[in-house]
Order: C-alpha cells, then structure tokens, then sequence
C-alpha cells in the first residue's frame, strides 16, 4: 500500500497561499470572489494526486485540532444526507466527494472548512488520506478494448467503459458511394483536451437563512435558472425546494462553457452553508481549475471523402472516439450526445454521409464541454475543414476553387443536409470570394510558387465553415429534460424608464449594451432610459442560459417579440389618447402618429403614462410583456478564413503573416461588439491550433498542470486579425440576426493548420495534428529530409 498526502499534487500548492500573495488583492468589481459577508467560512478542497486509486482512510485530526478550522467534510459527511453523488447534465453520475474510490487526478477528496481562506488552504495541507493505487486507464482505444479494465463499478451491470454510442447518416447509401468513388482520402485526425482558461476561476458563496429557509448562492454560473432546477432536484429530499432557491450569477470573467456545469466544490459550499448556518465561500485556485474542471474536444476522429475526379464531393464518412474522462459531464442537449457534431458536412453539398460516435470513460477528469462552440462544432469543422484540404491537394485543385464548386449555393437554401440539418441561408461564395479578394489570393500563390522554387517554406490556408447556432428549438433541444427556450420580460414604469430581464447570462459579450440597443429600436425609448437584468433567478424570467452562442438567437429575438407585444398595446391606448382608430395609426420609432395628420401624435413616453393613469375602460393597466421564444430553427452564421503562414526551416516555428476572417451573423446589432467577439474568438481558435494542450502520462498525472506547460497565447504571439463581413439575414429570426459569439473560434484552427500544411505538401507532408508546435514541424521536416 503507497501512502501518500494531498498538498504536492501536480505541483497544485495549496501552500503557496499566503496573506501576501498578489491573487487575493481585491478588485472594484462585483465578481462571486468580491462578496463579503458577516460570519463568512471560507471552503478549500484536498485533491487527489492519483488517478485511480481507493481510499483507505482520511484522518482529518491534525487539520482539525488548527486554530480556526471548523470542520473537514468528507464524502461519509455527505453520504448521511445523500449528498455525495449529484448527476451530469448529461444524466450522467459524478461524485460530489467519494466514500471509496478517487477517478482522476485532481478530483475533490475533502474539503476543509475555516473561519478565513488561509487558514482553510493551511488545513487542506493537514488532513492525511491513505491511498491505495489502482490500475489507470488512460488512453482511450485500450479503454474501449474487450477485458479493458471496467472503471464504472459504481454502475449496476456496466461490463465496459462505452458512454453511448451514436450514429446519423445512411451508412448503406455511404458505403456505396466510398465503393463507386474515384478518389478517395482518409486521415486521422486527433483534436486534443483543452481548457477554457477564462481570467475569474469557478467559485460562489452560499447563504442559507434556518428561518425562512431560504438558500441564496452567488456562482460563477452561465446558466442560473437550470442551475436552480438541478439543485432543486439533487437537494429536493433535504428540503430545499426551488422558490427557496435564489441563483446570482453576478459579474462573470469569461464563461466559455466552462461554466456551465455544477462542480462538486458549489455543491459542498452549499451542504456547509445549510450545515452552518453561516455564509460559505468556495472560489477555486488557477491551477484547480485548469487540472479538475471540465475539459472540451478530446476528440479522436477517422474522416474519410470521397470524390469524382472532376473535384466533386460525393460522400464524408466519420468514425469518432469521445474520450468524456471519468464521466460525461458535457452539457450536450439530451437528444445528441455527441452534441451537434453532424454538421460535420459544412458548408458542401453532399449526396451521402455516415458518422458514429463511441463516448468512452478514462481516469481523466470529466467534460465534453462546448468551449466556445456550439456542442461539438468546433470538431465538425475542424474535421471537414481538414478533410476537404487534403482531398484539393490530392487532387492537385487549387484549394479555393475546390470548395467553390461543391460549396452548397445560395439558392439552394432553405437546404436539408443528409445528416438532417435545414440550414436557414447561405452565401458561402460571397464569403470565400471577399476573402480571397482582400487577401490577395492569386498574387500570394505566385508568391508562394516562387518561394518554393527558392526552397522557403510558405503556405495559405482556407477554411470556410458553416456554424449552428441558437439552441432550441425545443421540439429537439433540452437539457436534463429542461425544454431550450429563451425569454425576456419587459416592464415599463409610468415615466416612460424600461426594466428589461433576460433568461440568459453574459460572461463579458456585452448583452446589457445589445439587448438594450434592441429594445430602444423596437420601443422607440433611449438606451439610457433601459435597464437590462440578467442572472437573478429571482427578477429574471426562466431561460436556459448563455452559451452555444445562443443568446442573440434566443433571448435578443424574445427581446424584440417581447417588445412587439408592448408596441401592440401601445396602439390601443395611443387610438384611445387621440380618439382614432388604431388601423388609422402610424408607428414610427418613439411614437403613433394619425395617418395623414403627422402632428397627431402620442409619444411612447405620453403612452405609457397613459397605461398607468388614463387607459381605456376595460382594458388592463400598465405596460409590460413577457415572451419565452422558442425559435423554429437553429441560426447558421459561416464565414471565410484565409491564414497565411511562413516557416522557420531551422526552428519548425510558424510564423502567421496575415490573417483574414469574413464573417456572417445575418444582421448585426452591433458591429464594435461583434467585431471584439470576432477577434477574441479568433485568438482562442489560435490557441488551440499552435500551443495549447492538455495531456496526461500513463498513471494519468497531467503534464500541463500550470500555466507555465499549458501555453495560453498573449499579445506577443497573437497576429493582426483582419475582418470583414458579409450579411445574408437569417429568414427565420424576427431581427435577421444569427449568433457571432463562436465563429471565429471554430473556424480559425482549420485556416492555421490548412496553412502550414499546404506549406509542407509538397515534401510529403498530408496532415499535422494541432496544436502544431515547432517541434512537430521540426521533426516532419526532418523526416522528409529538409535542413536549415
Ligand atoms: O450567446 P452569446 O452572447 O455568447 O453569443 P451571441 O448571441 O453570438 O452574441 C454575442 C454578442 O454579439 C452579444 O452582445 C450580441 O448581442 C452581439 N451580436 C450582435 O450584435 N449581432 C449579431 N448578429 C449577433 C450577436
């Protein structure tokens, strides 16, 4: 038996923290970590260093004889109220603190509970756990191999590790079509683990009144309301029934879908809090974060294409190994568990597709989440982005052209993919062609001709991605059974001042400023006289959250529906004010004027005044208006992205020389907003394809526990991003608009390694797994014989 204590974890260092540390100086914001409140316990967790391994014992002694630690919990703590296990979003169980066994490096063991943070992080370095190692599952095809070790013992009649499997397509008609095809590619194609690093870390701090038995959390939550609904749910049997609940997501620094899941530390602060009957805060450390909250991608992916000669697509086949880690903690809507990775077609017109995917459980930490992409579109993309490349320069097409004639065009939409999508609208050639048009494109490939001819290393990259965006509609999209909506309620005061509320939660996307220009477009009313409110579940109106780039789609289209509806109104007390009928009224912004008599007019403000304090008999009082809209079809936002690379023949660097992404959301309401969600979005789509990576060795210890291996990119190794647009509306959205939040994230990796593998191909070189480091391209240059 190995005995060993918590604290040298993958160098997570609770000891480092000390009053001096430079993390704990408190900011001017209103973020979860700036709450003090009278009486507070402060929570921090002891991690596992093994990534399998039963617990023999937990002697907490030495912690608790600590001046100023209260009480160490444990899963037995726990287990007394049912409280040690809570489900996934995706119906999935994950322990909140284990009885017997830890599944994964980093995971929660036990958590210690004292009177200030310090004294909790001391506390953590003193309780002794026993552990005895067991055997760790790591890479997920031996995890999937008969007699594989089974790690789920937790569940009843699991002989081995298999989530789900899924497939779409007609494998029939596919197969076919792989048999007649004249050309055929086929690439493995590994897009790695990787965390969304946001700047605020996951926390909350729980408050629970024993008198009125009201539990109120302050938490790093994208989504409050389900949230509220899964507490009610795991909490019910203890009493805590959802209207005791209050949910604040208060200023949030970066969600990404990161924060979207319930971690077992909320779940503890919040059975310390109800325990106590004292406030709880939990906010977790850098390096917890980045080593034990829900990862994204880990997708190992087999794409194949067939094609004519001539460069016409005829068919994609897709086989995909889900590595979910210790549990499926996505956030995947229930109907898909591999998310909406079956857009995995883009933007081609192809007669047959077939893709599968098998999720499997490793002693990794758990996820699946959507970072910064709308369930799994960022592996679609990526994939057939990829795939498509390789397949021009097989077929010696210039790499434009070849997605130009199979692109799907524009009066073909509405258009029905063969895996089942109706995508809503499209211009992909307009995109492509602006593209090509601003870059240079015909004088950058004679540049690159003529480089080669001088043994340089240059390269152009396309991707030219279609997005889908803005879950529900709810007929197909709910989460743990809650239907995808979103919603917004308006109320207008008597002087004429908007109070709007939203089901959604901004994480930094500047909602207060849109959702506000939305509203004074639709009413007529300044900006300044609009308040917008997210993330109380107390105000705000049920919604399903933020994320998935859903938001605009959602709650902005509930915005102008909502509004509307209120404009209705309005017309009726306006024709009562100006003793008219209402078909004989004119709206135009701010106010109802009589047709033909312009000067007979009643303004917003005189209206809602109105509704108050002079309203036809019969008619309600006041000025408000609710809508949950459920949106009759997804948005599908795509773009253009050409990345141009240059390559270090010594060093295997690549240096990005320019970078020109077209994007198109439908309308826009704000194009500044927009144009920041672009270029953020497209240096996290940098991030993934040359630096960052989550890896683990054999016994599972994770080798890039710190910042310091897992290579966030700054400014230094950003490039200049050069955006444009292009508008084609969406048919279905009541302001034409599609989602922006995410484009850029997922279709940037796809542009990158396009780039520095149409700078390679011709030395033998057909496909780089990102992130493309130096070393990567070092090697594959030695081996095709290249030197300085
Ligand atoms: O759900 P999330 O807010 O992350 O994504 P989104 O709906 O794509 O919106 C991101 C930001 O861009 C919000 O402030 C939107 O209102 C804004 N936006 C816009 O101004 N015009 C669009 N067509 C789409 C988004």
């Amino acid at each position: 038996m190995t005995l060993r204590t918590s604290p040298e974890v993958g160098g997570m260092g609770h000891a480092v923290k000390r009053k001096e540390d430079p993390r704990f100086i408190r900011g001017q914001g209103t973020y979860v970590d700036d709450i003090e409140l009278p009486g507070m316990l402060y929570l921090d967790i002891v991690r596992s260093p093994y990534a399998h391994a039963t617990i023999k014992h937990i002697d907490a002694s030495k912690a608790l004889a600590m001046p100023g630690v209260l009480d160490v919990i444990t899963g037995a703590t726990l287990a007394q109220y049912n409280l040690h296990w809570m489900p996934t979003l995706m119906s999935d169980m994950q322990m909140v603190l284990p009885v017997e066994k830890v599944m994964y490096q980093a995971q929660e063991v036990a958590a210690v509970l004292a009177t200030d943070r310090y004294t909790a992080a001391d506390g953590v370095t003193a309780v002794d756990v026993a552990y005895e190692p067991l055997p760790v599952v790591v890479d997920p095809f031996k995890a999937f191999e008969p007699g594989a070790p089974v790690l789920r013992t937790d569940k009843p009649g699991k002989t081995d590790n298999r989530i789900f499997h899924w497939e779409v397509g007609d494998r029939a008609a596919t197969d076919r079509a792989f048999r007649d095809a004249e050309v055929t590619v086929k690439e493995d194609i590994y897009i790695p683990r990787i965390h969304v690093s946001s700047i605020e870390t996951c926390g909350c701090v729980a408050q629970f009144d024993r008198v009125s038995g009201q539990l109120t959390v302050w938490m790093t939550t994208q989504a409050p309301h389900a949230i509220r609904t899964v507490f009610a749910l795991v909490a019910g049997h203890v009493g805590l029934a959802e209207h005791k609940i209050r949910i604040i997501s208060p200023d949030i620094g970066g969600g990404f879908g990161g924060k979207v899941p319930v971690y077992p530390g909320y779940v503890i602060a919040v059975a310390a809090a109800v325990l106590t009957g004292k406030p709880v805060k939990w906010i977790e450390d850098r390096m917890e974060n980045l080593q034990a909250d829900s990862f994204a991608r880990d997708y190992h992916i087999t794409a194949e294409l067939a094609a004519k000669r001539d460069g016409t697509l005829t068919a994609l086949r897709i086989k995909t190994l889900a590595d979910h880690g210790y549990t499926d903690a996505a956030a995947n809507p229930s109907k898909f568990p591999a998310g909406l990775f079956h857009i995995c077609t883009g933007s081609y017109d192809f007669r047959a597709a077939h893709v599968e995917v098998d999720g499997v459980y490793t002693n990794k930490p758990p996820g699946g989440i959507a970072y910064r992409c709308s369930f799994r579109v960022t592996e679609a993309v990526h994939t057939i982005e990829r795939i498509v490349d390789i397949m021009a320069h097989e077929l010696q097409i210039d790499p434009a052209e070849f997605r130009k004639k199979n692109f799907i065009q524009p009066e073909r939409f509405p258009y029905t993919s063969v895996l089942g999508w109706e995508y809503d609208s499209g211009n992909y050639g307009g995109a492509l062609d602006l593209a090509m048009h601003k870059i240079g494109y015909a004088e950058l490939r004679r540049e690159q001709a003529a480089k080669r001819q001088q043994g340089e290393l240059m390269g152009i990259g396309i991707s030219s991605f279609t997005e889908i965006v803005g879950a529900g509609p709810s007929k197909h999209f709910d989460i743990l059974g809650i239907k995808m909506f979103d919603s917004c309620e308006i109320r207008i005061h008597p002087t004429g001042k908007v109070m709007a509320r939203f089901g959604t939660k901004s994480q930094g996307q500047g909602h207060e400023t849109t959702y506000a220009q939305i509203l004074a477009e639709e009413l007529g009313i300044p900006v300044a006289d609009i308040q917008v409110e997210e993330g109380d579940t107390d105000t705000a109106p049920y919604g399903l959250g933020t994320y998935a780039s859903r938001s605009t789609p959602t709650a902005g289209a509930a915005a102008a529906i909502a509004s509307r509806k209120i404009r209705d109104k309005a017309r009726k007390i306006a024709a009562h004010l100006l003793e008219a009928s209402e078909e004989d009224l004119e709206w135009e912004p701010g106010k109802f004027y009589v047709k033909g008599s312009p000067e007979r007019a009643k303004t917003i403000q005189e209206i809602t005044f109105a509704a108050y304090t002079n309203h036809p008999q019969g008619m309600e009082a006041g000025l408000e208006a609710v809508s949950y809209y459920d949106p009759p079809n997804l948005t599908f936002p795509f773009g253009s992205y050409i990345c141009v690379v240059d390559i270090d023949k010594g060093t295997g660097e690549v240096k990005i020389r320019r970078f020109v992404a077209i994007d198109d959301c439908g309308n826009i309401i704000n194009p500044m907003i927009v144009e920041g969600q672009v270029h953020g979005g497209l240096t996290m789509g940098l991030a993934p394809a040359l630096f960052e990576e989550i890896s683990y060795d054999a016994q599972g210890n994770i080798q890039q526990g710190s910042f310091i291996d897992y290579l966030l990119p700054t400014a230094m190794e950003t490039p200049s991003w050069e955006t444009d647009k292009t508008c084609t509306p969406s048919p279905h959205h009541p302001l034409g608009a599609k989602g922006i939040g995410e484009s850029a994230t997922v279709g940037a990796p796809a542009a990158i390694a396009n780039a520095v593998v149409d700078a390679l191909w011709h030395l033998g070189v057909r496909h780089i797994d990102i992130p493309i480091t130096p070393e990567k391209v070092w090697q594959c240059l030695r081996a095709n014989g290249v030197t300085a």
